[in-house]
């Protein structure tokens, strides 16, 4: 699956632009409150009204402090999937499955420092896990390989029957980066400037997906 990730795109033309990518599996949307990350985008209201304007399956990415008190209304307002970091709350579970009696998917992410293993326990309460490969905060960074063994532990378990849900990596995937992301196993793959970017976004997305075999 490919989500193109709307923070490298024009936002005063988002509904425009979200009918750049009408192929695209998922519309990844990066909300960030300039605490949890020293960046601010966007919030609920934006987020209603890109819902009425596309029907791509929204995927809101939530770098926002207090988790608990935002991503459930996500959720109500019609997000497909809302994930929240695992470094914003002490009740990660807690907040997953107010996320699912919402109505939404809940996914659990987790910045490149941050080890996957405290998380593994829990992550049957989630539907995606986020791997982030840059710090989160901002696009056009570069892709952190490092990561990928994130990815790999989680696939295996999901091979295994243990757990059931997607893979998704964040940050710096482009044509040279998807293929070793794809190998890990991962399902899901985020792309902001690889995609916005591009002269063609549409082609864009179809590449990567090609590339990725997604
Ligand atoms: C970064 C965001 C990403 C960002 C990725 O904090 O979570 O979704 O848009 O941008 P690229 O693909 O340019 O690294
Ligand atoms: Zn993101």
């Amino acid at each position: 699956m490919i989500a193109p990730s709307i923070l490298s795109a024009d936002f005063a033309r988002l509904a425009d632009e979200a009918q750049a990518v009408a192929g695209a599996d998922w519309l990844h949307v990066d909300v960030m409150d300039a605490h949890f990350v020293p960046n601010l985008t966007l919030g609920l209201p934006v987020v209603e009204s890109l819902l009425k304007a596309t029907d791509i399956p929204l995927d809101c990415h939530l770098m926002i402090e207090n988790p608990g008190r935002w991503a459930p209304r996500y959720a109500e307002a019609g997000a497909h999937n809302v994930t929240f970091h695992a470094e914003a709350t002490d009740d990660p579970v807690a907040v997953a499955r107010d996320i699912r009696a919402a109505g939404g998917k809940a996914g659990l992410s987790v910045k490149p420092g941050t080890p996957i293993e405290p998380y593994l326990e829990i992550l049957k309460e989630f539907d995606t896990l986020l791997v982030m490969s840059v710090e989160p905060g901002f696009g056009g960074q570069c892709f952190i390989p490092d990561v990928l063994d994130k990815a790999r532990q989680v696939r295996r378990l999901v091979d295994s029957g243990e757990l059931r849900l997607l893979v998704e990596i964040d940050g710096g995937i482009n044509t040279d980066t998807i293929e070793a992301a794809a190998e890990a196993g991962v399902d899901c793959f985020v792309a902001g400037s690889a995609v916005y970017g591009a002269a063609d976004p549409g082609e864009a997305v179809r590449k990567l997906r090609a590339q990725a075999g997604a």
